[in-house]
């Protein structure tokens, strides 16, 4: 659940916005220095085939996907009681809309964090940054049918469901998998912020 979130605050020359604090995490840029802690979750076999995503197989592995999430909008999830990274949340371009302004989003959890609520939070942390510091027009976000987890955080989330891709999506690991699509357009957020469900102040 999520209780208070305090706001970011803090802006860089080089990116805007570098960070946000809730009650239980940091969401923050990535650095070299966190592959191990990405490498301890991502060699789970049940975190990244679930995103679909192929399970990591050395820390160096893990040190060249931060390598490419330093290009993209990539969030380390950190837990404010170990000060390590415990997962990830990532804004890309809209694959399937491609136009200007629609974004997707995509997150992981390291297991021993699951069914806390903490995606939950991240989620609810970085969908105010996309509308109001991206300026999106639409957020969509997606979860491979049988992946019920991510289905209640995206509910819990606040985005309408759109449908599903039967076969909709190749993963990276070889499987095809039906994909239920979400979205969340700018209208909606900011009904949703005025109902004062992002607790979030930007
Ligand atoms: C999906 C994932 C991010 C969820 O994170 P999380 O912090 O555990 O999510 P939350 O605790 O906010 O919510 C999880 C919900 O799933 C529910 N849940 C727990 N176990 C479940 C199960 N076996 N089946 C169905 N739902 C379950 C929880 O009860 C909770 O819902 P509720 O609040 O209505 O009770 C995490 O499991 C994960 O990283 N999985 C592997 C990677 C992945 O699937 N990424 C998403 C790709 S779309």
């Amino acid at each position: 659940m999520v209780t208070s979130i305090w706001h970011l605050v803090y802006n860089t020359k080089k990116r805007g916005v570098c960070m946000f604090e809730t009650e239980r995490i940091i969401l923050r840029r990535w650095t070299l220095e966190d592959a191990e802690d990405m490498y301890a979750y991502a060699s789970n076999p049940n975190v990244g085939p679930n995103a679909g995503w192929k399970v990591h197989q050395s820390i160096e592995e893990s040190k060249q996907i931060i390598e490419m999430f330093l290009q993209g909008d990539e969030w380390a999830i950190v837990d404010k009681v170990t000060n390590r990274v415990i997962g990830s949340v990532g804004i890309m371009k809209d694959f399937r809309r491609r136009y200007e302004g629609s974004y997707f989003i995509g997150y992981v959890l390291a297991e021993e964090y699951w069914g806390k609520g903490i995606m939950t939070e991240a989620v609810k942390t970085m969908i105010p940054y996309v509308f109001e510091t991206l300026h999106a027009s639409i957020l969509s976000v997606g979860h491979f049918t049988r992946n019920n987890r991510s289905r209640r955080v995206i509910e819990k989330c606040g985005f309408v469901y759109e449908g599903t891709y039967r076969r909709g999506y190749f993963a990276q690991t070889g499987d095809i998998h039906d994909d239920a699509n979400y979205s969340m357009l700018d209208t909606e957020y900011k009904k949703l912020k005025e109902e004062g469900f992002f607790l979030v102040k930007m």
